[in-house]
């Protein structure tokens, strides 16, 4: 464990910044969903889910990947029990759900699971396989899914068999928020340009890696790929908010944030 974060986190204790004061942000060294300030970009996310998703007191939320809480905790000041709201989060990572589970017992309409999955990147370990995993909901019962930086981290058959689970879990007419790499056009020639904070190998392809010896660490999928499988599983794109990772100006946030409704059922 990096003896620089303990530093930080005996600092923020001593100072008494928002780390210290808010029970629900973790300490430095227990973060690992990522380089970008945690509390900040999961107000940035909740403001998404409001503008663009219409997130309401009483929705069902289901945060798929829910890593160390980072969206949980701003929606901790929307759901509201009394309305039916409520938040569903899983993730492979142990720790991160353990750590939720203790600091969220004052918000018992927000739960936490464990899914004993193998990801190269977050849960080399893991027994199951994500590409044939059903999530442990039953069907239609989210209005809202969120799925932020995880769809970037799964190969191609576990992240259509994550769409497919998610148009499953979703009420007819409910809405998934979920960020990508896309490939298109613009960003395959930021690439080759070299401007691109993320340089994927081989991005002509329809599925394109960051890193050979851990593809995991970061998938790119081209938009056609995605809008061809939103489709299949019943998901219809009504919104789609390029990024900045691959070195575009303009932009909603850091990766490619897709927004889609599911279908009635056939
Ligand atoms: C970059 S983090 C993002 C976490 C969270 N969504 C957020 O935005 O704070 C990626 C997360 O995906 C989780 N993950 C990786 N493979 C997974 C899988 N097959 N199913 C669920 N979560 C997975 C990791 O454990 C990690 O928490």
């Amino acid at each position: 464990m990096s003896a620089r974060l303990r530093a930080l986190d005996v600092r923020d204790r001593y100072l008494s910044r928002p780390p210290r004061a808010d029970r629900l942000v973790p300490p430095r060294r227990l973060q690992f969903v990522g380089h970008s300030d945690f509390v900040e970009t999961g107000e940035e996310f909740a403001g998404h889910l409001e503008r663009l998703v219409g997130l309401r007191p009483s929705d069902a939320v289901l945060d798929v990947g829910c890593g160390i809480g980072r969206m949980a905790r701003p929606l901790t000041r929307v759901l509201d029990p009394q309305a039916g709201g409520r938040y569903d989060g899983f993730d492979v990572n142990v720790d991160g759900i353990g750590w939720c589970r203790r600091r969220y017992r004052r918000h018992p309409h927000f739960r936490f699971r464990v899914a004993d999955l193998f990801n190269a990147r977050y849960n080399p370990g893991g027994t199951h396989t994500a590409a044939d995993y059903r999530f442990p909901y039953p069907s239609g019962s989210f209005d809202v899914v969120l799925c932020t930086s995880v769809l970037t981290h799964l190969l191609e058959a576990e992240a259509d068999h994550y769409l497919a689970e998610i148009a499953r879990c979703l009420k007819p007419g409910g809405r998934v928020l979920a960020t990508f790499f896309l490939l298109n056009d613009t960003s395959r020639t930021l690439i080759e340009d070299g401007v691109a904070h993320f340089p994927f190998l081989d991005a002509e392809e329809e599925v394109a890696i960051l890193d050979e010896a851990m593809p995991e660490e970061a998938v790119a999928y081209a938009d056609e790929w995605v809008f061809r499988t939103l489709r299949r599983h019943g998901l219809t794109l009504i919104g789609l908010h390029p990024g900045s990772w691959c070195g575009r100006e303009e932009h909603l946030s850091f990766q490619d944030v897709i927004v889609a409704e599911r279908e009635a059922y056939a």
